[in-house]
């Protein structure tokens, strides 16, 4: 999604700008752009594509400027192009913008401003921005974008420079994320941490109202009134060597290998936090899980813990369709919001709708200090450090472990399980970062395999109760990198539909590891054997009957059958990664993904 930097201080802007805008790329973008005041003027480059273009046209051009704005763009409104490209400008070229988000009034507002005379060069929503400001600029900017932002309905974060004041940089934001970087003599702006944490780690993050006027020396905040608000400096935990590659190839491997690690992190989290629930357990009859994505599956699998452990019955709801649908809500329902970047526009609105309707709202994010965090009535905390891929890896393992752990304390605070249960069973768990360890000891193996089946034009994912979400999981991650059409099912479900695809050209991957529904799942697999279909198995090792019937079998090591989702997967998001390695593909930046979808 699109990636909002700004600088202003004693160095040069553009090397600073670049820098940070690389650090954005993993959001996904498809052109980016910088804009600058030099000698008074405001200097505007964009390209298409990658920011090594705009790296090249920068090239050899000895500007020198201590304020500036940088845009990545994701394209919505307007094909990628470079008229399209942030900044945009008014056309006396005294204003220049970068803006994330989406603005829904851009066509009545676009038209009442060419009626006034102003010129459109883009098909941009955000065009309309920065005419707004040019056109309500009477010698104060300020003033400007505060009457400019009454007339804009949606949600967007932007950023403005003019050339009748120089000296500071305008920033808004509603809906989308923008954090205030903290600097000596300098300050800094953007959309997203990583884009700023080669600078500093004192940071403002901005929540939605606020407007942000930074200058070299000083940043003051205010509301869309224009009454000053005062902000904490929250100071940003994370290394940013953990935000480097350390010698992997990409990020996604990097980050699948750093799951033992996120899974004891998250363990070593959840028992340092405060474990004393701000709401009476015994109020809430039922739990509603809302989130996206690989978050979803996550939360699909946490369904099965706590319905097994707490007893609550919970729905699991794609946040997209909960924010427009019915569903009754009141104070008894607790709602679990799964984000780990905590900035996806539909998972942060269907929260606040339930939190409305007098939900108490639980926030499970990975970013510490990102808008779920702050909108949810209290947030319990994923420790799995930065994920820069666009595939989720460790932070769905991450997911899982903490809705076991959430799981198990709904139970003890239930009274279903005494305290030294609750811990012992913790105990136990720990061991789960182990297995994770191993199984990823079939990289290799699993390398080879991908090879022989990376030109499949689609492969099915099987999986029962707890390991059904693996099977989606196991199927998004292949699609969302390979571009390899791929289904997960139920594996009972296969007989009502989905068979009618298997012949000897279809791969299909069953997970069957020894549970309570193993035996059912081999015969499904014979099903599948039947119509000649390829199986790829997950099964625990030693399983010589899976083995055996099985094309390719990856061995996990055993497991309780209740934590199998954690270890299942692993080979999953390996097979997925290595086809799309091997067809040459831009695994860390897949096609029209963005990191974080904050816009609807
Ligand atoms: C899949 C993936 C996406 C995200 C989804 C939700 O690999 O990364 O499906 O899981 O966009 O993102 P968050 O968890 O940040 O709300």
């Amino acid at each position: 999604m699109c990636g909002i930097v700004g600088y202003i201080g004693n160095n040069n802007a553009i090397p600073v700008i670049l820098k940070a805008l690389e650090k954005l790329t993993y959001r996904g973008y498809d052109s980016a752009g910088i804009a600058i005041i030099e000698k008074g003027k405001l200097v505007v480059e964009k390209k298409v594509g990658k920011i090594r273009e705009l790296i090249r046209a920068l090239w050899g051009k000895s500007y020198q400027s201590h304020i500036g704005i940088g845009h990545t763009r994701w394209a919505t409104h307007g094909a990628p192009s470079v008229e399209n490209a942030h900044p945009q400008t008014d056309e006396g070229k005294n204003f220049a913008i970068v803006h994330n988000g989406i603005i829904e009034n851009y066509q009545e507002l676009k038209e009442e401003l060419i009626k006034k005379g102003h010129k459109f060069q883009s098909q941009t929503d955000t065009e309309v921005i920065v005419h707004l400001i040019a056109e309500y600029y009477k010698g104060n900017l300020l003033e400007a974008v505060l009457k400019a932002i009454k007339r804009l309905k949606g949600a967007f974060a932007f950023a403005v420079i003019s050339t009748f004041e120089p000296d500071k940089i305008v920033a808004v934001k509603k809906g989308s994320p923008l954090i205030v970087g903290l600097g000596k003599g300098e300050n800094f702006l953007a959309s997203d941490i990583p884009a700023i944490l080669p600078y500093t780690r004192n940071v403002i993050p901005l929540d939605d109202g606020e407007i942000a006027v930074l200058t070299k020396d000083s940043v003051d905040i205010f509301n869309f009134e224009g009454l000053p608000v005062s902000k904490e400096i929250f100071v940003v935990p994370w290394d940013i060597l953990s935000a480097e590659k350390g010698g992997f190839k990409h990020f996604m491997l990097k980050e699948i290998f750093e799951q033992p690690k996120a899974i004891s992190d998250t363990i070593g989290g959840f028992l340092s936090q405060d474990l004393n629930l701000p709401f009476d357990i015994k109020n809430i009859n039922r739990i509603i899980t809302i989130a996206c994505g690989s978050s979803y599956h996550a939360g699909l699998v946490g369904k099965y813990w706590i319905e097994k452990n707490a007893k609550i019955p919970n729905e699991v709801i794609y946040a997209s369709e909960f924010r427009y649908a019915d569903v009754p809500i009141d104070e008894n329902t607790l709602v679990l919001a799964i984000s780990q970047s905590g900035e996806t526009a539909d998972t942060r609105f269907a929260a606040l709708s339930a939190k409305e309707k007098g939900a108490t709202v639980v926030g499970i994010v990975n970013v510490v200090g990102s808008s779920l965090d702050r909108e949810a009535d209290f947030t319990l905390y994923t420790h799995a450090g930065p994920e820069i891929s666009v595939a989720a890896t460790k932070t769905y393992s991450a997911q899982l472990t903490l809705l076991y752990l959430i799981s198990i304390l709904l139970a003890h605070k239930k009274n279903l399980i005494s305290k030294e249960d609750f811990y012992n069973r913790i105990d136990e768990f720990k061991k789960i970062a182990s297995s994770v360890e191993k199984t990823l000891q079939l990289n290799e193996k699993i390398s080879d395999i991908a090879s022989k089946y990376k030109h499949s034009s689609s492969i099915l994912f099987m999986g029962r109760w707890l390991n059904y979400p693996t099977a989606l999981e196991g199927a998004l991650k292949l699609k969302e990198i390979s571009y390899i059409h791929a289904e997960g099912y139920p594996a009972g479900e296969m007989k009502h539909g989905p068979i009618a695809l298997i012949d000897e050209n279809m791969p299909v991957v069953i997970i069957a590891p020894k549970d309570r529904v193993y035996d059912k799942i081999l015969s499904n697999l014979e099903e599948v054997l039947s119509r000649k279909g390829r199986v790829i198995s997950v099964g625990f090792e030693g399983d010589k009957v899976l083995k055996q019937k099985s094309e390719k079998f990856l061995s996990i090591p055993y497991t309780d059958e209740e934590w199998t989702p954690l270890i299942t997967v692993v080979p999953l998001k390996l097979f997925a990664y290595h086809i799309a390695d091997q067809l040459g593909l831009d695994v860390d930046q897949p096609r029209n993904l963005a990191k974080t979808v904050t816009v609807e």
